[in-house]
């Protein structure tokens, strides 16, 4: 099956020019600067944009926490992805305490295997470290998981201690994983937690109020001090201040291979909203939690200036109702996060694009190339090039859209954007090859979408 993607202007990480796009089966075979023949399908894309598939390297679907289980799943998750331009996840599989890594990956390939409808691979959660799970982390790289988290905070539930960080940095380091962190001060959060539930303080304003900027900053510090002991890549998960921000970006003064994500939550969103009435502070109770407003513009220049190097999602959807409103009477018993995959590119086109502040190169390295190259997927994801999956976005650069929860993917009771507008819609969407996107109504099968295997880190 040959398909011709025509009068289109391709924009890549570093180039834009317009050429006819011809696939076959899952490839690209050719850029022409002439249409040609030959094609079984010709679509016009005039006026249009193509963008590589945009990749999410960070989500939770399927996902036990909190004493729920998130409200999107791999089926309802994937389709919002590609509706919103994402044609790749990597989600994170959890470690179990007493169980293996392997373990933990077979139940998180079983939530997924035939539900997806993009591409999707896994990083592994370490929470409980042994000689036998040190002995798994080079046979996972090897295998196409080059990726591992470790959590700083959630005290008592994933949090690993500083021991266990080092040793995690020193063993995936020496074999090409990269290790990722949920970089907060969970001990600190911990006392000042007590001290507001004992206080009376049980709205969703505390959960914020717990878990101050200091925290995120001293954890990146500690991360990047025990990386750099390591001598080994290190990435930053959810970075949400400002003072963090600045740890990261002394360490990559240095030269260290030290790198970061944001979220467009922390980009949109400030410490407000936790004011929202009638318990609807609860949408955005996450971690870290949102920050003081005026936050988000250093953010911003950390996406401009190339100290931060990806926009993720951190995808974790739970319902108001029945789910987040578990923690009514205790912020410590909201379950933590926000749905946000089926909306990340449009908002980071919209912010960073038609606002000014950052080069649609840029914004393509943010949401696919980068992500592509951290994570092992490039170039086979990530860019538009003779050879790479046809992953690709026809986006109209005109259309307006406005963010509303009745008409979104996701399968969740709210949207954290309500009523966000601006400019710039994925009108097709294709993975590999096949058109899953037409005009925001999925037209794919699920269980198209295909475990990806990974190469080990080679960024530097
Ligand atoms: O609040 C959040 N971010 N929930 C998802 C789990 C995590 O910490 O990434
Ligand atoms: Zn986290
Ligand atoms: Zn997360």
């Amino acid at each position: 099956m040959r398909t011709l993607i025509k009068n289109g202007t391709v924009i890549t990480a570093s180039e834009k020019y317009r050429a006819a796009i011809l696939i076959e089966d899952e490839k690209i075979i050719a850029l022409q600067s002439d249409p040609g023949t030959g094609a079984d399908e010709v679509i016009d894309a005039s006026g249009k944009l193509i963008f590589p598939g945009a990749i999410d390297v960070h989500t939770h679907l399927d996902m036990p926490f909190g004493g729920t289980v998130t409200a999107d799943d791999f089926t309802s998750g994937t389709i919002a992805a590609a509706a919103g331009g994402t044609t790749c996840i990597i989600d994170y599989a959890l470690q179990t305490p007493g169980k293996s890594l392997q373990e933990a990956l077979d139940s998180w390939h079983k939530r997924a295997e035939g539900k997806c409808a993009v591409d999707y691979g896994f990083h592994v959660a370490i929470t409980d470290l042994n000689d036998a799970v040190m002995a798994e982390i080079p046979v996972l790289v090897s295998k196409g998981y080059p990726s591992f988290k470790v959590f700083m905070a959630y005290k008592g539930v994933f949090q690993v201690d500083d021991a266990t960080l080092l040793k995690v940095l020193k063993k995936s380091g020496a074999a090409g994983g990269l290790v990722l962190v949920h970089a907060e001060n969970g001990d600190i959060i911990d006392v000042l937690t007590r001290e507001m539930i004992a206080d009376g303080k049980v709205d969703p304003i505390y959960h914020a109020l717990s878990r101050p900027p200091q925290a995120e900053e001293e954890a990146v510090n500690r991360f990047i001090t025990m990386a750099e002991l390591s001598e080994a890549p290190a990435y930053v998960v959810h970075l949400s201040d400002a003072g963090a921000l600045g740890r990261v970006a002394d360490a990559r003064l240095q030269g260290l291979p030290v790198y970061a994500e944001t979220c467009p939550q922390y980009l949109f969103l400030n410490l407000d909203c936790y004011y929202e009435p009638d318990f609807g502070g609860a949408k955005y109770v996450m971690s870290p939690p949102l920050r003081e407003a005026g936050n988000e513009e250093y953010l911003w220049n950390g996406l401009a200036s190339g100290n931060l190097q990806v926009v993720a999602s951190d995808h974790c959807s739970f319902n108001l109702k029945e789910q987040k409103e578990l923690g009514r009477d205790d912020f410590t018993k909201i379950p933590n996060g926000a749905p946000g995959l089926e909306t990340r590119v449009q908002l980071l086109y919209e912010g960073g694009v038609n606002q000014g502040r950052i080069s649609i190169h840029k914004f393509v390295d943010l949401v696919s190339t980068a992500p592509a190259r951290l994570f092992g997927l490039y170039p086979q994801k990530g860019t538009i090039a003779v050879g790479s999956d046809a992953d690709l976005v026809i986006f109209d650069p005109e259309a307006a859209f406005k963010i509303t929860q009745g008409s979104q993917h996701q399968k969740v009771d709210y949207n954290p954007y309500e009523g966000f507008a601006g400019k710039g819609v994925p009108k097709k969407v294709f993975s590999r090859g096949r058109l899953i996107i037409d005009n925001g109504k999925y037209v794919g099968r699920v269980g198209q979408g295909s475990f990806q295997l990974r190469k080990p880190f080679s960024v530097s």
